[in-house]
Protein backbone atom coordinates (compact mmCIF):
# COMPACT_ATOMS: atom_id res chain seq x y z
CA UNK A 1 0.00 0.00 0.00
CA UNK A 2 1.28 3.18 -1.25
CA UNK A 3 1.15 6.50 1.64
CA UNK A 4 -1.22 8.86 1.06
CA UNK A 5 -0.78 11.67 -0.66
CA UNK A 6 -1.31 14.66 2.03
CA UNK A 7 -3.39 17.29 0.72
CA UNK A 8 -1.58 21.02 1.61
CA UNK A 9 -4.02 22.79 4.02
CA UNK A 10 -4.00 26.29 4.56
CA UNK A 11 -1.24 27.30 6.27
CA UNK A 12 -1.80 27.90 10.53
CA UNK A 13 -1.11 31.37 11.69
CA UNK A 14 -2.57 31.00 15.28
CA UNK A 15 -2.76 27.79 16.72
CA UNK A 16 -4.91 28.87 19.87
CA UNK A 17 -7.73 29.30 17.43
CA UNK A 18 -7.05 27.78 14.47
CA UNK A 19 -5.92 24.54 15.14
CA UNK A 20 -5.24 22.17 12.35
CA UNK A 21 -3.78 18.51 13.23
CA UNK A 22 -3.27 17.52 9.58
CA UNK A 23 -0.42 20.46 9.51
CA UNK A 24 2.46 18.37 7.91
CA UNK A 25 5.11 19.97 10.37
CA UNK A 26 2.19 19.20 13.31
CA UNK A 27 1.93 15.52 12.59
CA UNK A 28 6.06 15.33 12.36
CA UNK A 29 6.57 17.09 16.10
CA UNK A 30 3.88 18.27 17.47
CA UNK A 31 5.45 19.01 20.93
CA UNK A 32 6.47 22.19 20.28
CA UNK A 33 2.74 23.25 19.52
CA UNK A 34 1.54 21.68 22.82
CA UNK A 35 3.98 23.14 24.99
CA UNK A 36 2.91 26.94 23.41
CA UNK A 37 -0.73 26.08 23.73
CA UNK A 38 -0.28 25.14 26.89
CA UNK A 39 1.00 28.02 28.18
CA UNK A 40 -0.68 30.61 26.13
CA UNK A 41 -4.26 29.10 25.62
CA UNK A 42 -4.37 25.32 26.85
CA UNK A 43 -8.30 24.77 25.11
CA UNK A 44 -7.31 25.24 21.49
CA UNK A 45 -9.92 25.56 19.14
CA UNK A 46 -10.56 25.52 15.55
CA UNK A 47 -13.21 26.03 13.09
CA UNK A 48 -12.03 24.41 10.20
CA UNK A 49 -14.00 21.79 8.85
CA UNK A 50 -17.09 22.81 9.29
CA UNK A 51 -17.32 22.13 12.93
CA UNK A 52 -16.11 23.43 16.07
CA UNK A 53 -13.21 21.30 17.49
CA UNK A 54 -11.49 21.70 21.11
CA UNK A 55 -7.91 21.11 21.63
CA UNK A 56 -6.99 20.37 25.13
CA UNK A 57 -3.29 20.30 26.25
CA UNK A 58 -3.48 20.02 29.74
CA UNK A 59 -3.12 16.77 31.69
CA UNK A 60 -5.68 17.16 34.18
CA UNK A 61 -8.04 18.87 31.53
CA UNK A 62 -7.65 15.77 29.17
CA UNK A 63 -8.59 13.59 32.21
CA UNK A 64 -11.28 15.72 33.15
CA UNK A 65 -12.94 15.62 29.77
CA UNK A 66 -12.72 12.21 29.28
CA UNK A 67 -14.43 11.84 32.73
CA UNK A 68 -17.69 13.83 30.90
CA UNK A 69 -19.56 10.65 30.23
CA UNK A 70 -22.14 10.59 28.60
CA UNK A 71 -22.24 14.50 27.96
CA UNK A 72 -18.73 14.21 25.77
CA UNK A 73 -20.22 11.02 24.03
CA UNK A 74 -18.63 8.22 21.97
CA UNK A 75 -20.86 6.86 19.77
CA UNK A 76 -20.02 6.26 16.64
CA UNK A 77 -18.73 7.41 14.64
CA UNK A 78 -18.16 10.74 17.19
CA UNK A 79 -14.84 9.06 18.20
CA UNK A 80 -12.81 9.64 15.08
CA UNK A 81 -10.69 12.93 14.43
CA UNK A 82 -11.26 13.21 10.85
CA UNK A 83 -13.35 15.73 9.56
CA UNK A 84 -17.44 15.71 9.80
CA UNK A 85 -17.49 15.42 5.73
CA UNK A 86 -15.26 11.99 6.18
CA UNK A 87 -18.09 10.32 8.23
CA UNK A 88 -21.24 11.74 6.69
CA UNK A 89 -20.09 9.94 2.91
CA UNK A 90 -20.29 6.91 4.97
CA UNK A 91 -23.90 5.42 3.74
CA UNK A 92 -23.35 2.58 5.81
CA UNK A 93 -22.13 3.51 9.08
CA UNK A 94 -24.81 1.54 10.96
CA UNK A 95 -25.74 -1.33 8.56
CA UNK A 96 -27.02 -4.57 9.75
CA UNK A 97 -23.65 -5.88 10.12
CA UNK A 98 -22.69 -3.47 12.15
CA UNK A 99 -19.46 -1.36 11.39
CA UNK A 100 -19.89 0.63 14.74
CA UNK A 101 -16.81 -0.29 17.24
CA UNK A 102 -18.16 -1.10 20.42
CA UNK A 103 -17.09 -0.41 23.74
CA UNK A 104 -15.13 2.50 22.06
CA UNK A 105 -18.12 3.63 19.97
CA UNK A 106 -20.92 3.59 22.29
CA UNK A 107 -21.78 5.09 25.82
CA UNK A 108 -23.17 3.40 28.63
CA UNK A 109 -25.10 0.96 29.64
CA UNK A 110 -24.13 -0.41 25.87
CA UNK A 111 -20.22 0.20 26.34
CA UNK A 112 -20.55 -1.12 29.58
CA UNK A 113 -21.79 -4.53 28.99
CA UNK A 114 -19.73 -4.70 25.44
CA UNK A 115 -16.30 -4.14 27.57
CA UNK A 116 -17.39 -6.85 30.13
CA UNK A 117 -17.53 -8.98 27.47
CA UNK A 118 -13.90 -8.69 26.03
CA UNK A 119 -12.36 -8.04 29.21
CA UNK A 120 -11.48 -11.65 30.22
CA UNK A 121 -9.76 -12.13 27.07
CA UNK A 122 -7.25 -8.99 28.00
CA UNK A 123 -6.38 -10.29 31.54
CA UNK A 124 -2.78 -10.21 31.95
CA UNK A 125 -2.51 -14.28 32.72
CA UNK A 126 -4.94 -14.79 29.29
CA UNK A 127 -2.39 -12.72 27.05
CA UNK A 128 0.59 -14.28 28.76
CA UNK A 129 -1.05 -16.92 26.50
CA UNK A 130 0.39 -15.29 23.32
CA UNK A 131 3.45 -14.47 24.78
CA UNK A 132 5.47 -17.97 22.86
CA UNK A 133 3.90 -17.38 19.72
CA UNK A 134 4.88 -13.65 19.48
CA UNK A 135 8.48 -14.13 20.22
CA UNK A 136 8.68 -17.18 17.71
CA UNK A 137 7.17 -14.43 15.34
CA UNK A 138 9.33 -11.89 16.29
CA UNK A 139 12.57 -14.07 15.65
CA UNK A 140 11.08 -15.40 12.27
CA UNK A 141 10.73 -11.40 10.62
CA UNK A 142 13.89 -10.94 12.18
CA UNK A 143 15.75 -14.12 10.45
CA UNK A 144 14.21 -13.03 7.33
CA UNK A 145 15.65 -9.61 7.60
CA UNK A 146 18.74 -9.70 9.72
CA UNK A 147 21.48 -10.80 6.97
CA UNK A 148 20.73 -8.02 4.65
CA UNK A 149 21.99 -5.38 7.05
CA UNK A 150 19.07 -2.87 6.92
CA UNK A 151 15.33 -2.60 6.49
CA UNK A 152 12.53 -0.39 6.66
CA UNK A 153 11.87 -0.96 10.32
CA UNK A 154 8.36 0.20 10.18
CA UNK A 155 6.96 -1.79 7.29
CA UNK A 156 9.67 -4.84 7.46
CA UNK A 157 8.84 -5.26 11.23
CA UNK A 158 7.07 -2.96 13.10
CA UNK A 159 3.98 -3.38 10.79
CA UNK A 160 4.14 -7.27 10.90
CA UNK A 161 3.39 -8.15 14.54
CA UNK A 162 0.29 -6.45 15.42
CA UNK A 163 -1.65 -7.90 12.66
CA UNK A 164 -0.69 -11.59 13.10
CA UNK A 165 -1.18 -11.21 16.94
CA UNK A 166 -4.92 -10.24 16.48
CA UNK A 167 -5.40 -13.19 13.90
CA UNK A 168 -4.10 -15.43 16.00
CA UNK A 169 -5.86 -14.26 18.86
CA UNK A 170 -9.41 -14.09 17.25
CA UNK A 171 -8.71 -17.24 15.31
CA UNK A 172 -8.19 -15.78 11.63
CA UNK A 173 -6.22 -17.38 9.14
CA UNK A 174 -3.02 -15.59 9.53
CA UNK A 175 -2.35 -14.82 5.77
CA UNK A 176 -4.99 -12.73 6.39
CA UNK A 177 -2.14 -10.27 8.39
CA UNK A 178 -1.23 -8.02 5.18
CA UNK A 179 -4.86 -7.71 4.24
CA UNK A 180 -5.67 -6.54 7.71
CA UNK A 181 -3.03 -4.23 7.36
CA UNK A 182 -4.06 -2.68 4.00
CA UNK A 183 -7.96 -2.35 5.55
CA UNK A 184 -6.93 -0.84 8.54
CA UNK A 185 -4.40 1.21 6.91
CA UNK A 186 -7.26 2.00 4.03
CA UNK A 187 -9.69 3.24 6.71
CA UNK A 188 -7.60 4.97 9.38
CA UNK A 189 -4.57 6.54 7.60
CA UNK A 190 -5.35 6.98 3.65
CA UNK A 191 -9.18 7.29 4.54
CA UNK A 192 -7.61 10.37 6.35
CA UNK A 193 -7.82 11.72 3.09
CA UNK A 194 -9.43 10.22 0.69
CA UNK A 195 -12.97 9.24 1.76
CA UNK A 196 -13.92 6.71 -0.80
CA UNK A 197 -10.67 4.72 0.00
CA UNK A 198 -11.94 5.01 3.51
CA UNK A 199 -15.71 3.67 2.30
CA UNK A 200 -14.49 0.76 -0.01
CA UNK A 201 -12.42 -0.38 2.64
CA UNK A 202 -14.66 -0.64 5.40
CA UNK A 203 -17.14 -1.85 3.04
CA UNK A 204 -14.52 -4.83 2.62
CA UNK A 205 -13.70 -5.23 5.68
CA UNK A 206 -17.05 -5.35 7.42
CA UNK A 207 -18.26 -8.12 4.54
CA UNK A 208 -15.10 -10.09 5.65
CA UNK A 209 -15.90 -9.69 9.34
CA UNK A 210 -19.71 -10.57 8.89
CA UNK A 211 -19.05 -13.77 7.12
CA UNK A 212 -16.67 -15.24 9.37
CA UNK A 213 -19.10 -14.40 12.70
CA UNK A 214 -21.63 -16.13 10.48
CA UNK A 215 -19.19 -18.76 9.85
CA UNK A 216 -18.29 -19.32 14.17
CA UNK A 217 -22.12 -19.12 14.82
CA UNK A 218 -22.46 -22.40 12.63
CA UNK A 219 -19.19 -24.32 13.43
CA UNK A 220 -17.93 -22.85 16.93
CA UNK A 221 -14.82 -23.44 17.22
CA UNK A 222 -12.34 -22.87 20.85
CA UNK A 223 -11.25 -19.11 19.40
CA UNK A 224 -12.64 -15.55 20.89
CA UNK A 225 -14.81 -15.13 17.84
CA UNK A 226 -16.60 -18.40 19.17
CA UNK A 227 -16.32 -17.56 22.71
CA UNK A 228 -18.04 -14.27 22.38
CA UNK A 229 -20.98 -15.37 20.06
CA UNK A 230 -21.54 -17.98 23.23
CA UNK A 231 -21.74 -15.51 26.19
CA UNK A 232 -24.79 -15.25 27.63
CA UNK A 233 -25.15 -11.39 27.65
CA UNK A 234 -29.31 -10.65 28.00
CA UNK A 235 -29.02 -7.12 26.11
CA UNK A 236 -26.81 -8.92 23.06
CA UNK A 237 -29.78 -11.11 22.97
CA UNK A 238 -31.07 -11.29 19.28
CA UNK A 239 -28.36 -9.24 17.80
CA UNK A 240 -25.10 -11.50 18.47
CA UNK A 241 -24.16 -11.42 14.67
CA UNK A 242 -24.06 -7.41 14.76
CA UNK A 243 -22.35 -6.84 18.03
CA UNK A 244 -19.52 -10.03 17.61
CA UNK A 245 -18.85 -8.08 14.33
CA UNK A 246 -18.60 -4.82 15.74
CA UNK A 247 -16.30 -6.00 18.84
CA UNK A 248 -13.84 -7.74 16.07
CA UNK A 249 -14.27 -4.77 13.89
CA UNK A 250 -12.77 -2.74 17.02
CA UNK A 251 -10.43 -5.65 18.23
CA UNK A 252 -8.31 -5.47 14.65
CA UNK A 253 -8.81 -1.69 14.09
CA UNK A 254 -7.38 -0.48 17.81
CA UNK A 255 -4.81 -3.11 18.00
CA UNK A 256 -3.16 -3.37 14.83
CA UNK A 257 -1.58 0.51 13.99
CA UNK A 258 -2.15 1.80 17.24
CA UNK A 259 0.59 -1.22 18.35
CA UNK A 260 2.70 -1.24 15.36
CA UNK A 261 3.05 2.91 15.46
CA UNK A 262 4.23 2.11 19.34
CA UNK A 263 6.75 -0.52 18.50
CA UNK A 264 7.57 1.88 15.24
CA UNK A 265 8.26 4.66 17.14
CA UNK A 266 10.41 2.95 19.42
CA UNK A 267 12.49 1.63 17.15
CA UNK A 268 13.31 5.06 15.42
CA UNK A 269 13.66 6.88 18.91
CA UNK A 270 16.59 4.34 19.88
CA UNK A 271 18.18 4.60 16.20
CA UNK A 272 18.38 8.07 16.57
CA UNK A 273 19.25 8.02 20.19
CA UNK A 274 22.79 5.67 20.49
CA UNK A 275 23.36 6.51 24.45
CA UNK A 276 19.82 5.13 24.98
CA UNK A 277 20.27 2.56 23.01
CA UNK A 278 23.44 0.94 24.25
CA UNK A 279 22.21 1.52 27.78
CA UNK A 280 19.18 -0.88 26.83
CA UNK A 281 21.17 -3.06 24.76
CA UNK A 282 23.35 -3.48 28.55
CA UNK A 283 20.90 -3.73 30.79
CA UNK A 284 17.49 -5.55 29.25
CA UNK A 285 15.79 -4.96 32.96
CA UNK A 286 15.44 -1.43 31.78
CA UNK A 287 13.30 -2.82 29.50
CA UNK A 288 10.05 -2.68 31.14
CA UNK A 289 10.51 1.51 32.48
CA UNK A 290 11.77 2.01 28.62
CA UNK A 291 8.82 0.78 27.09
CA UNK A 292 6.61 3.11 29.28
CA UNK A 293 8.82 6.34 28.57
CA UNK A 294 8.10 5.16 24.91
CA UNK A 295 4.20 5.16 25.31
CA UNK A 296 4.42 8.44 27.47
CA UNK A 297 6.68 10.28 24.80
CA UNK A 298 5.04 8.82 21.24
CA UNK A 299 1.94 8.29 22.32
CA UNK A 300 0.24 7.33 19.18
CA UNK A 301 -3.78 7.95 20.22
CA UNK A 302 -5.72 10.98 19.45
CA UNK A 303 -9.79 10.02 20.43
CA UNK A 304 -12.60 12.67 20.12
CA UNK A 305 -15.78 12.81 22.18
CA UNK A 306 -18.44 15.13 20.67
CA UNK A 307 -20.64 17.09 23.55
CA UNK A 308 -24.52 16.49 23.15
CA UNK A 309 -25.19 19.22 25.47
CA UNK A 310 -23.51 22.50 26.60
CA UNK A 311 -21.07 21.92 28.85
CA UNK A 312 -18.86 24.81 30.62
CA UNK A 313 -15.29 23.84 31.02
CA UNK A 314 -13.14 26.31 33.04
CA UNK A 315 -13.25 29.41 30.97
CA UNK A 316 -14.86 27.87 27.43
CA UNK A 317 -18.58 26.43 27.15
CA UNK A 318 -18.40 23.55 24.39
CA UNK A 319 -21.29 23.70 22.52
CA UNK A 320 -23.96 20.76 21.95
CA UNK A 321 -22.95 19.24 18.88
CA UNK A 322 -19.17 20.58 19.09
CA UNK A 323 -16.04 18.19 19.09
CA UNK A 324 -13.51 17.58 21.69
CA UNK A 325 -10.27 15.78 21.00
CA UNK A 326 -9.02 13.54 23.41
CA UNK A 327 -5.26 14.47 23.31
CA UNK A 328 -3.68 11.93 25.95
CA UNK A 329 -0.34 12.50 23.77
CA UNK A 330 -0.36 16.03 24.59
CA UNK A 331 -1.12 15.60 28.11
CA UNK A 332 1.86 13.30 28.57
CA UNK A 333 4.35 16.57 27.70
CA UNK A 334 3.11 18.83 30.55
CA UNK A 335 5.56 19.23 33.06
CA UNK A 336 2.95 19.96 35.82
CA UNK A 337 2.46 16.34 35.56
CA UNK A 338 5.91 14.69 34.31
CA UNK A 339 8.98 15.86 35.60
CA UNK A 340 11.53 17.79 32.75
CA UNK A 341 8.50 16.10 30.10
CA UNK A 342 10.89 16.85 27.06
CA UNK A 343 13.71 14.34 28.39
CA UNK A 344 13.16 10.74 27.41
CA UNK A 345 14.16 8.83 30.46
CA UNK A 346 14.14 5.12 30.10
CA UNK A 347 14.48 4.51 33.24
CA UNK A 348 11.67 6.82 34.60
CA UNK A 349 9.49 5.38 37.74
CA UNK A 350 6.92 7.66 38.22
CA UNK A 351 5.20 7.72 34.82
CA UNK A 352 1.15 7.83 35.29
CA UNK A 353 1.01 8.51 31.21
CA UNK A 354 -2.40 8.72 29.34
CA UNK A 355 -0.95 6.57 25.95
CA UNK A 356 -3.72 4.40 27.11
CA UNK A 357 -6.92 6.73 27.73
CA UNK A 358 -8.66 7.41 31.26
CA UNK A 359 -11.97 6.96 32.50
CA UNK A 360 -14.15 4.50 30.99
CA UNK A 361 -12.49 3.86 27.92
CA UNK A 362 -9.64 3.16 29.04
CA UNK A 363 -7.68 0.99 26.82
CA UNK A 364 -8.45 -2.71 27.23
CA UNK A 365 -6.07 -4.31 25.30
CA UNK A 366 -2.95 -2.66 26.85
CA UNK A 367 -1.79 -6.12 28.52
CA UNK A 368 -1.68 -7.48 24.91
CA UNK A 369 -0.11 -3.97 23.57
CA UNK A 370 2.50 -4.19 26.33
CA UNK A 371 3.74 -7.59 25.25
CA UNK A 372 3.82 -7.39 21.96
CA UNK A 373 5.95 -4.08 23.11
CA UNK A 374 7.92 -6.19 25.04
CA UNK A 375 8.36 -9.10 22.62
CA UNK A 376 9.19 -6.90 19.44
CA UNK A 377 11.93 -4.93 21.06
CA UNK A 378 13.17 -7.40 23.46
CA UNK A 379 13.93 -9.47 19.81
CA UNK A 380 15.04 -6.94 18.07
CA UNK A 381 17.68 -6.19 21.07
CA UNK A 382 18.74 -9.30 21.29
CA UNK A 383 19.57 -9.99 17.57
CA UNK A 384 20.90 -6.30 16.37
CA UNK A 385 21.83 -4.63 19.62
CA UNK A 386 23.67 -2.20 17.47
CA UNK A 387 21.66 -0.04 14.76
CA UNK A 388 20.93 3.19 13.35
CA UNK A 389 18.55 5.71 11.48
CA UNK A 390 19.82 5.68 7.90
CA UNK A 391 18.76 8.79 6.83
CA UNK A 392 16.62 11.22 8.93
CA UNK A 393 14.86 13.16 5.98
CA UNK A 394 13.53 9.77 4.79
CA UNK A 395 11.36 8.91 7.85
CA UNK A 396 7.80 9.56 7.30
CA UNK A 397 4.78 9.62 10.00
CA UNK A 398 1.37 8.81 9.80
CA UNK A 399 -0.60 11.43 12.53
CA UNK A 400 -4.10 12.94 12.99
CA UNK A 401 -5.65 9.59 14.60
CA UNK A 402 -2.47 7.28 15.35
CA UNK A 403 0.70 8.73 15.13
CA UNK A 404 3.67 6.85 14.21
CA UNK A 405 6.51 6.36 11.83
CA UNK A 406 5.56 4.85 8.70
CA UNK A 407 8.96 4.58 6.64
CA UNK A 408 11.72 4.05 8.71
CA UNK A 409 15.01 2.82 7.45
CA UNK A 410 17.77 0.99 10.18
CA UNK A 411 20.83 0.03 9.57
CA UNK A 412 23.59 -2.37 11.21
CA UNK A 413 26.50 -4.13 10.95
CA UNK A 414 26.28 -7.85 9.23
CA UNK A 415 28.23 -10.59 10.54
CA UNK A 416 29.59 -10.73 7.08
C1 LIG B 1 0.31 0.77 22.12
C2 LIG B 1 -0.86 0.33 21.70
C3 LIG B 1 -2.17 0.91 22.08
C4 LIG B 1 -2.49 2.18 22.48
C5 LIG B 1 -1.57 3.36 22.66
C6 LIG B 1 -3.93 2.20 22.71
C7 LIG B 1 -4.62 3.32 23.14
C8 LIG B 1 -5.97 3.34 23.42
C9 LIG B 1 -6.68 4.50 23.90
C10 LIG B 1 -6.09 5.88 24.10
C11 LIG B 1 -7.97 4.12 24.12
C12 LIG B 1 -9.07 5.01 24.70
C13 LIG B 1 -10.06 5.43 23.68
C14 LIG B 1 -11.02 6.52 24.11
O1 LIG B 1 -10.87 7.10 25.18
O2 LIG B 1 -11.94 6.80 23.34
C15 LIG B 1 -8.07 2.74 23.77
C16 LIG B 1 -9.24 2.00 23.85
C17 LIG B 1 -9.31 0.67 23.48
N1 LIG B 1 -8.28 -0.14 23.05
FE1 LIG B 1 -6.34 0.38 22.84
N2 LIG B 1 -4.45 0.97 22.47
C18 LIG B 1 -3.41 0.14 22.08
C19 LIG B 1 -3.49 -1.19 21.75
C20 LIG B 1 -4.64 -1.94 21.80
C21 LIG B 1 -4.73 -3.35 21.50
C22 LIG B 1 -3.55 -4.25 21.12
C23 LIG B 1 -6.02 -3.71 21.66
C24 LIG B 1 -6.68 -5.04 21.47
C25 LIG B 1 -6.55 -5.80 20.47
C26 LIG B 1 -6.77 -2.53 22.07
C27 LIG B 1 -8.10 -2.49 22.34
C28 LIG B 1 -8.78 -1.39 22.82
C29 LIG B 1 -10.20 -1.42 23.13
C30 LIG B 1 -11.13 -2.62 23.03
C31 LIG B 1 -10.53 -0.12 23.54
C32 LIG B 1 -11.91 0.42 23.92
C33 LIG B 1 -12.19 0.34 25.38
C34 LIG B 1 -13.54 0.95 25.74
O3 LIG B 1 -14.07 1.76 24.98
O4 LIG B 1 -14.06 0.58 26.80
N3 LIG B 1 -5.88 -1.48 22.14
N4 LIG B 1 -6.84 2.28 23.35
Amino acid sequence: MTDPVIPATDPVTDWATDFDLLDAEYIVDPVPVWDDLREACPMARTDRRGIRTWLPTRFDDVRALAGIVPDLSSKDPLVITLPPEFEAIDPNAANEDGLNAPPISADPPEQTWTRKMILPAFAPRAIEAHREFTENLCHELIDNLIERGECDAARDYAQQIPPRVIAHLLGFDPSMADQFVEWVRGILEIGFYDPAARVKNRQEFNIFLANEVRDRAANPCDDLISELLRMDVPEMSGQEIRVVVGICNLLVIAGIDTTWSSIGSALYHFGTHPVDRRRLAADPSLRPTAIEEMLRYYSPVTMARVAQTDVEFGDVVIREGEKVLMNFPGANHDPAAFESPEEIQIDRTRNRHLAFGSGIHRCAGSNLARLEMDVAIGAWFDRIPEFELVDPSAVTWAGGQVRGPRKLPIRWATAR
